[in-house]
C-alpha cells in the first residue's frame, strides 16, 4: 500500500482501536513503538502520523517520549490525549499537572468551523474525555479549534503544518461521530484515497505469496476456524495445488463438523486436503482424566504428534502456513498501567513447536479479525465459516465436565446441535459471541411419563463479548430458552435436566472446562 497512517503507540488501551478506525476509512495503518527513531519512520513513508494516548503523564520520570524529530518530518500529525501534551511539550506550549483525571462524556464546541478536521460535522459534538494534565498555553503558531466545558484547548491546530491535538478520544464508541473526525484527518488533511480494501488486499497478498513460495509446497493445519479457513482460501487462490491442508479430527468436534470442512474445502474449493481421523487415539489418551489442565495438555501434545506425522507423509513441503493475526504480532508497550500489555490470552500461546523445519507463510499477519472476516467473504467463504463463533482448540473436551468418553461426547453433541439450531432459527446465533451446551457431571431425579428417571444435566451457555476477555450472559427470550430446554430433554437420550448459565466473566470464565 503506498498510502499509510503510522500510529505511534504510547501505551493507550485504545491504540489498536485507532488503527482499526483508520482502516475502516479504507486507509492502511500500522502501529509502531513510541520511541521508533524518526529516520525509521521516514523510511515507512507515512502519509500521516497519529500519536496514541497513553496512561502516562509528560511529568512522569519515565514518561514515554518520541524522537523529537517526529515533529519535523513534514507529515500531517494528530496527537490524541497524551499526544496533545507531547505536542505542547515539544512545540513550545505549556502543560500543567492536574491532580485529577477527567473521565467521561463531554460536549465539544467547534469554535473554528473552517478546520478540515470538522468538515461536515455539527458545531456541537458528544465526546469521550480521559486525560489528566491540562494544556494551559498553546504551542507556537497553534490556534484553538474546539473547546469543552473543562478545557479551552480541547482541539488545537497548526494549520500550515497540518498538526492537530485532540484532548478527547475520537476512536472510542462514546465519541459517536469520532469516525468522521478520523476520516476527515486521513482523507481531508492527509489526502489519502481509499486503497485499503480486502479486494485490493487479495491481489497484493496473492502476488506476495507467489513470490515467497515460488514452486515449493506449503502445508497448513486447517481447524475449520475463521483464521485457518481464510488463510487456506487465500493461499489456495495464490498457489492452488501447491497447498496441502491437514485437518485432524480429534474426536472432540461438534456434530457434522468434520463433514462440513471436508465438503467445503475438499469438494467445493477442491483443495488438497488430508483428513486424519485420530479420534480413537485421542480418546484413548483422555481415558480416566478429569483434570481440565491435563486434558488440554494431553490433547495439545498429541495434536502436535499427529500433525508432525502428517506433514512427513504429505511430502516435501518447505513452508508452513499459519493464520497469525495482527494483534498477535503487535508488540505491546510495556508501560505501567497499560492493560493492553497484560492482555495476552493464554490460549493463543503455544501451538506448534518452534523446531519444525519450515519457513512460515503468514498472509493474515497485518490484519485485524474483522478484516479477516471481510477477506473471507471476498474469497467466497460462506457465512457459517466467516462469522462462526469461537470454538476452543481442545474442543468438546472442555465442555464435557469430568471424564471425556465417546458416549458422553455423543450426548453433548446432540444437545449442542439443538442449541445451535434453535439459535440460528431464531436469529440469535450471529448476534452473540458464543452459544453452546455443556455436559455436567451431575445426575438428578426427574419424571418422564409415569417413570422416575435419574439422568444427566446439561447447561446452556450464551454470552456476549467484544474479545473474550470479559463477557456477559445474554438475556434470551424465555420462549427460546423454553424451546431449547424442551427439545434437549425430549430429544437427547440420557438428559433429564437443563439449566441456563447466568454467570458473567469475570468472575466466571466462558468455557466451563
Ligand atoms: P475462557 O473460557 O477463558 O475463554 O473465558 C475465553 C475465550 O477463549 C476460548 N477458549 C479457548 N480457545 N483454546 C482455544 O483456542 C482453548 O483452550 C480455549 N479455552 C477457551 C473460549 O471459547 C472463549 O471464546
Amino acid at each position: 500500500m503506498s498510502e499509510k497512517i503510522v500510529i505511534l503507540d504510547f501505551g493507550s488501551q485504545y491504540t489498536q482501536v485507532i488503527a482499526r478506525r483508520v482502516r475502516e476509512c479504507s486507509v492502511f495503518s500500522t502501529i509502531i513503538p513510541f520511541d521508533t527513531p524518526a529516520s525509521e519512520i521516514r523510511k515507512l513513508k507515512p502519509t500521516g502520523i497519529i500519536l496514541s494516548g497513553g496512561p502516562s503523564s509528560v511529568f512522569a520520570k519515565d514518561a514515554p517520549l518520541p524522537d523529537k524529530k517526529v515533529f519535523t518530518l513534514g507529515v500531517p500529525l494528530m496527537g490524541i490525549c497524551f499526544g496533545v501534551q507531547l505536542l505542547a511539550q515539544f512545540m513550545g506550549g505549556k502543560v500543567e499537572k492536574s491532580s485529577k483525571r477527567e473521565y467521561g462524556k463531554g460536549t465539544l464546541t467547534v469554535t473554528d468551523k473552517s478546520s478540515d478536521l470538522f468538515k461536515g460535522l455539527p458545531g456541537s459534538l458528544q465526546v469521550w474525555n480521559s486525560h489528566g494534565d491540562k494544556l494551559t498555553k498553546l504551542p507556537r503558531d497553534f490556534k484553538v479549534v474546539a473547546t469543552t466545558e473543562n478545557s479551552d484547548y480541547a482541539v488545537i491546530e497548526h494549520r500550515k503544518k497540518k498538526v492537530f491535538g485532540l484532548q478527547f478520544h475520537p476512536e472510542v464508541v462514546h465519541t459517536p461521530r469520532g469516525r468522521e473526525i478520523i476520516s476527515n484527518f486521513v482523507h481531508n488533511v492527509c489526502g489519502c484515497g481509499r486503497e485499503w480494501t480486502m479486494a485490493n488486499y487479495i491481489e497484493q497478498a496473492v502476488e506476495q505469496i507467489r513470490s515467497q513460495v515460488g514452486g515449493e509446497h506449503v502445508i497448513l493445519g486447517l481447524s475449520g476456524g475463521v483464521d485457518s479457513s481464510v488463510a487456506a482460501a487465500l493461499i489456495h487462490r495464490a498457489i492452488g495445488d501447491q497447498l496441502t491442508c491437514i485437518f485432524v479430527n480429534n474426536g472432540l468436534l461438534r456434530a457434522k463438523e468434520a463433514e462440513a470442512v471436508q465438503n467445503l474445502f475438499g469438494r467445493n474449493f477442491k483443495m488438497k486436503l488430508r483428513y486424519v481421523n485420530a479420534t480413537n487415539e485421542f480418546l484413548r489418551r483422555l481415558k480416566g482424566i478429569t483434570n481440565p489442565e491435563r486434558k488440554r495438555k494431553v490433547i495439545g501434545n498429541h495434536f502436535i504428534r499427529v500433525f508432525q506425522d502428517e506433514t512427513k507423509k504429505a511430502g516435501k513441503a518447505r513452508f508452513l502456513a499459519q493464520g497469525t493475526l495482527y494483534p498477535d504480532v503487535i508488540e505491546s508497550v510495556p508501560i505501567a498501567g497499560n492493560p493492553a500489555a497484560l492482555i495476552k490470552s493464554h490460549h493463543n500461546v503455544g501451538g506448534l513447536p518452534k523446531n519444525l523445519k519450515f519457513q512460515l507463510v503468514e498472509p493474515l499477519r497485518c490484519l485485524f479479525k474483522d478484516e479477516v472476516r471481510e477477506l473471507g467473504r471476498e474469497l467466497g467463504l460462506p457465512r457459517e465459516v466467516v462469522d462462526r463463533q469461537p470454538f476452543p482448540g481442545p474442543g468438546l473436551a472442555v465442555r464435557v465436565m469430568g471424564e471425556v468418553t465417546r458416549k458422553r461426547l455423543e450426548v453433548l453433541r446432540q444437545a449442542d446441535a439443538i442449541v445451535i439450531e434453535e439459535m440460528k432459527r431464531n436469529d440469535w446465533y450471529y448476534k452473540v459471541w458464543q452459544s453452546f451446551a455443556v455436559l455436567l457431571p451431575v445426575k438428578s431425579v426427574g419424571v418422564m411419563g409415569d417413570e422416575r428417571t435419574y439422568e444427566d444435566s446439561v447447561a446452556v451457555r450464551v454470552v456476549d463479548s467484544m474479545d473474550g476477555m470479559t463477557a456477559d450472559w445474554v438475556k434470551l427470550p424465555y420462549e427460546l430458552l423454553e424451546n431449547i430446554s424442551n427439545r434437549i430433554i425430549n430429544e437427547v437420550n440420557g438428559v433429564n435436566r437443563c439449566v441456563f448459565d447466568i454467570t458473567s466473566k469475570p468472575p466466571g470464565t466462558i468455557e466451563w472446562e
